[in-house]
């Protein structure tokens, strides 16, 4: 295997399936040559959520045809490539397995270089991949079906966690809530559409209070919350027929503003009590047509900088992926062929 050549602008494959995309894209340095996701949403629609054993088996008919229209995309060829990026964790196992045994098929063939990649990381400089001149320091928030987490970042190298959910992640609370009445998966569009035509100030949730003055963030209050409202209303329908009740939208807009001033809050106060210059959005939530306005909004009162990455760079992609691997490149952080999949990977 061939050790981080020292190439300026590496070309990288990246390859993503930690969840339910198969991704992978190309970068050249930091420019994005091709970015391509196959979706398995509507695989898993009918049952509500993400069923591992399909997604691992959706991925493996899929990845080689994925990789090969990144890489045509791209208007480049496996020949060409310094070397290949791939998801190592956090994720669901059977899935992780996939990517990776693609990327290593790869690496040992064409004799390149192996980045394995932290998913979270990826997230986290996804902004900074698509905005370069974001000012330090920064306060990112990753908001995604998995995780919701809170980072500073003083530069591009040194980031530290401030704050995790203790529960539910954010996408996952607008994923059970939309099941709840009756709406598909993913839940976090169709709640932000409906959302639209509802009354924020109809139902109220209030945001969980931290004993210890945590930063933490817990979104399973807010599910319980509209449970009860829901089953209290008569609004918990299994299949309702055609476009959700005005009712049902009113809790809709409801529950997502409470949430997102939830998330605005926390991003706020950290960002003032650090002094930070910039506020980066990523992760699925991101999304999030009120959540992208809210911080945007108070990050202007407050005259700091707010990215919020486009939405093929805030789902789950391959290009954030290879950008990770771009770095580990740089500093010639080579995985071995044995590496393993992480599904519990830490960031
Ligand atoms: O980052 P992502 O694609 O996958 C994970 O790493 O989890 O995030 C998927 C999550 C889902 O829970 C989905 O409902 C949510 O992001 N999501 C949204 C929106 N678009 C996607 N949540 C709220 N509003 C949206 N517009
Ligand atoms: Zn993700």
């Amino acid at each position: 295997m061939q050790t981080g050549k020292t190439v300026a602008s590496p070309l990288i494959l990246g390859i993503e399936t930690s969840c339910d995309e198969t991704a992978a894209a190309v970068l050249r340095g930091r420019a994005i040559l091709s970015n391509v996701i196959a979706s398995q949403a509507d695989i898993h629609r009918e049952y509500g959520g993400v069923v591992p054993e399909l997604a691992s088996r959706h991925h493996l008919e899929r990845i080689d045809a994925v990789i090969d229209m990144a890489l045509r995309r791209a208007g480049v060829s496996l020949d060409d490539l310094d070397a290949v990026a791939v998801t190592r964790g956090p994720g669901l196992v059977g899935s992780l397995l996939v990517g990776l045994q693609a990327a290593k098929a790869i690496a040992y063939v064409r004799r390149l270089p192996l980045l394995a990649v932290n998913h979270l990381e990826g997230h986290l400089r996804s902004v900074w991949l698509e905005h370069p001149a974001a000012a330090f320091p920064a306060v990112s928030l990753i908001a995604s079906g998995g995780h919701t987490s809170l980072y500073l970042s003083a530069d591009e190298e040194r980031v530290v966690r401030l704050a995790r959910t203790r529960d539910d992640a954010s996408g996952e609370a607008f994923d059970k809530v939309a099941k709840l009445v009756g709406l598909g998966y993913p839940g976090g569009p169709v709640v932000d559409r409906l959302a639209k035509t509802g009354d924020r100030l109809s139902v109220r949730l209030s945001p969980p209070k931290m004993s210890d003055g945590s930063l933490d963030f817990s979104f399973s209050g807010f599910k319980t919350a509209v449970l009860r409202h829901a089953r209290a209303r008569g609004l918990d329908r299994r299949f309702p027929a055609g476009e959700p009740d005005q009712e049902t939208r009113d809790l809709l807009a409801s529950f997502q503003s409470a949430v997102v001033e939830f998330m605005v809050k926390r991003v706020m106060t950290v960002a003032i009590r650090e002094r930070a210059l910039s506020i980066g959005l990523s992760g699925g939530v991101a999304c999030n047509s009120l959540l992208r306005s809210r911080v945007a909004e108070e990050a202007r009162k407050a005259g700091l900088e707010s990215y919020a990455v486009s939405p093929s760079l805030a789902s789950d992609n391959a290009a954030m992926i290879a950008e990770v691997g771009r770095r580990l490149l740089l500093r010639g952080e080579i995985a071995d062929l044995a590496v393993n999949a992480d599904p519990g990977l830490e960031f």
